[in-house]
């Protein structure tokens, strides 16, 4: 299985690119701002690295992110995750970047794309093509959202794609953001909010409804709600589904009872991603062989899933063919 899973032509479709960062780019990274106190030490920063709990991963998470000054730091950080990507055999992402949180930060908007850019061409010289989705960061509030739409439709980087909310899901309702997700879509740009990960179906719903969804980031709780499980099925509206994330964040017990089989007995379309991999210790292979092995998946069932995120990615028609 492992080795048929590895010969699949794959495509991830939730991947944070600064929780892509791995041991090796975060190294590169803390050598080059010695100031900002991470581990320069291989052994140091692995311990650093390995995850406690959800505050220590957002400390981990926010101390990569104090990082990224420069052009040279998110080119550092693209090619790091494309690298990993061409050595899963991994041929298409789509990567979401929180342009608000680097530029608050202090990065200037043209060191972001230019970073972006020059690490997408040598991710496409590696064979792997990268896809961008900018997202709000949603506990960042309405300007932060505003300041997120503005910059993805006055930039329009080649390879935007899509327009996403991330980040705490309690008490920060999806609706407020519809007005920024109306202008996004009537831009060109494809609905993906997270929902539904860390609170209940009625965030699904809200995704679906005020922010027309066209894939739902996560999606766990879906299950709980057997009216919009049929719904999600009868509009053909995907799931990124990250089982070792929702492990790892305690949102379920194991990969064993993830809902992921709910899903699927009910004909949901889910697709199987990583969110923040070295973060979690998740691979995307990895996530293919547990749910294959918690769900006693034959090849053909496990090809139907990658599958499923070729059809469900934003690809143009005759890339996706390329890709079946
Ligand atoms: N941003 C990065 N990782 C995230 C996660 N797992 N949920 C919400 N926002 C995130
Ligand atoms: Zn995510």
């Amino acid at each position: 299985m492992r080795s048929f899973i590895h010969a699949l032509p794959k495509v991830e479709l939730h991947v944070h690119l600064v929780g892509s960062a791995g041991v090796g780019t975060v190294l590169e990274l803390a050598r080059r701002h010695p100031e900002a106190g991470v581990p320069t030490d291989r052994a140091e920063l692995e311990r650093f690295y390995t995850f406690r709990d959800f505050d220590h991963f957002l400390k981990v998470y926010w101390a990569v992110q104090s990082m990224l000054k420069g052009r040279a730091d998110i080119h550092t950080l693209v090619v790091g995750l494309a690298r990993e990507l061409a050595r899963q055999n991994v041929r298409y992402a789509e990567v979401t970047v929180t342009p608000h949180n680097h530029i608050t930060d202090g990065m200037a908007g043209d060191e972001l794309l230019a970073g972006l850019a020059s690490g997408r061409a040598e991710a496409a010289a590696l064979g792997v093509d990268l896809a961008w989705c900018f997202d709000i960061p949603g506990e960042k509030g309405l300007v932060a959202a505003r300041e997120t739409l503005t910059f993805a439709l006055s930039e329009r980087p080649d390879g935007l794609v899509s327009f996403g909310l991330a980040g705490p899901e309690a008490g920060i309702g999806r609706a407020q953001f519809a007005p920024f997700f109306d202008a996004a879509r009537d831009a060109g740009l494809h609905s993906v909010p997270h929902a539904g990960e860390t609170t209940g179906p009625e965030t699904i719903w809200s995704a679906v409804r005020d922010l027309r969804a066209e894939r739902i980031g996560h999606g766990t709780s879906c299950v709980e709600d057997p009216a919009l499980v049929e719904h999600l099925v009868l509009k053909g509206i995907p799931l990124e589904v990250c089982p070792t994330s929702n492990v790892r964040t305690q949102q379920v017990a194991s990969i064993e009872t993830h809902p992921v089989r709910q899903m699927l007995d009910a004909g949901v379309v889910v697709t199987l991603n990583t969110d923040d991999p070295p973060f979690f210790g998740a691979t995307l292979e990895g996530e293919y062989l547990a749910v294959a092995a918690a769900l006693d998946l034959t090849p053909a069932q496990v090809a139907r899933l990658a599958e499923n995120a070729v059809l469900a990615s934003f690809l143009p028609g005759s890339r996706k063919t390329a890709l079946l």
